[in-house]
């Protein structure tokens, strides 16, 4: 099933390259207009909250774009940046205003924290039902539970599924997925979210044996390594659905001149050779979990209000 209106790879590529960006840009325009029909018919504006910790340039780019992209969407947005210094106490005080601030229904912390702060402790401080990230254990234990109907699941792998549907359909039944990385912001949630809509899931990671070969017995790959280019196209089965959630910095020289470009765990061009269809980098996955961000203040607002969600 072909189901995506994605441009064509590079021109030697028989592979659907999943525009990330426009069906982004689809649903952000969509929550937009419910956002604005919130106002109208209930008064309501989801609020977010950014908190930002510390000066990493990363993360000050993806905190920046998700606070413009709230702006856009209609939201009241705030960022709160504090010093790279803060201490727990600090950062737990924020947290518990945000809880208490009726304006504010979602509320992110970005990662990764400064040494000084405990991961743990600041993420279960969030409350489940502002947990925008899906990163309380309250809405893991829903999440891996299949009870999601006032779940948060969180934005990467949420935005995955969106992709992978959108090219499979909803049902993955008889589908084996791969994902590549255990990691609990993507591997853990994705493989869950696979596995109930019934797909055959096996999660690896830096211990697997034969990684390329368990790859290749995959019909939905998913690589969330951190590793540049890892995944070559010799791992792929023919036909397979590839979504690359890599976003790796490297060094290459363009002209004689050392330039640093952004890279996916994948081996795109070879990839593509073999695949039916995948995500680039820049462009695929990572717009889709800024705006399943935005999907999840509006399903928190509403949650808030007693109104209906999907
Ligand atoms: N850092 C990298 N990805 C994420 C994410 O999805 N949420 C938060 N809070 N921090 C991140």
């Amino acid at each position: 099933m072909r189901r995506l209106t994605a441009k064509q790879g590079n021109d030697m590529s028989k592979a659907i390259r999943i525009d990330g960006k426009a069906m982004a840009a689809e649903l952000s325009a969509k929550i937009t207009e419910e956002t604005a029909a919130l106002l109208q018919d209930h008064g309501l504006v989801p609020g977010l909250a950014v908190v930002i910790i510390g000066e990493d340039p990363a993360s000050q780019v993806y905190v920046r774009n998700k606070k413009r992209t709230a702006e856009a969407c209609g939201f009241h947005s705030v960022q709160h940046s504090l010093a790279e210094e803060s201490s727990q106490e600090d950062v737990l005080a924020l947290i518990d205003q945000l809880n208490n601030d009726e304006s504010i229904h979602g509320i992110l912390v970005q990662l990764p924290l400064p040494d000084q702060l405990d991961e743990q402790t600041v993420t279960q401080a969030v409350a489940p039902h502002k947990d925008v990230d899906g990163f309380h254990f309250i809405n893991i234990g829903k999440l891996t539970s299949g009870n999601t109907a006032d779940a948060f699941v969180p934005c990467t792998p949420a935005g995955c599924m969106v992709m992978i549907e959108q090219h499979l359909g909803k049902d993955l039944s008889g589908k084996n997925a791969v994902v590549i990385g255990r990691s609990n912001i993507v591997g853990k949630p994705m493989a869950s979210l696979l596995l109930q809509e019934n797909a055959t899931v096996t999660i690896t990671h830096s211990r697997t044996k034969d990684l390329p070969d368990v790859v290749r017995q995959a019909d939905i790959v998913v690589a969330a390594v951190g590793r540049p280019n890892m995944v070559g196209g010799d791992w792929i089965k023919p036909g397979a659905v590839v979504i690359d959630v890599g976003i790796n910095r490297i060094e290459v020289t363009v002209d004689g001149e050392p330039k640093s470009k952004l890279t996916g765990d994948i081996d795109y061009d070879a990839v593509c050779e073999v695949a039916a269809a995948a995500t680039p980098v820049p462009g695929g996955v990572g717009p889709m979990t800024i705006v399943m961000l935005m999907s999840n203040t509006l399903r928190a607002a509403r949650l808030a209000s007693g109104l209906s969600v999907d």
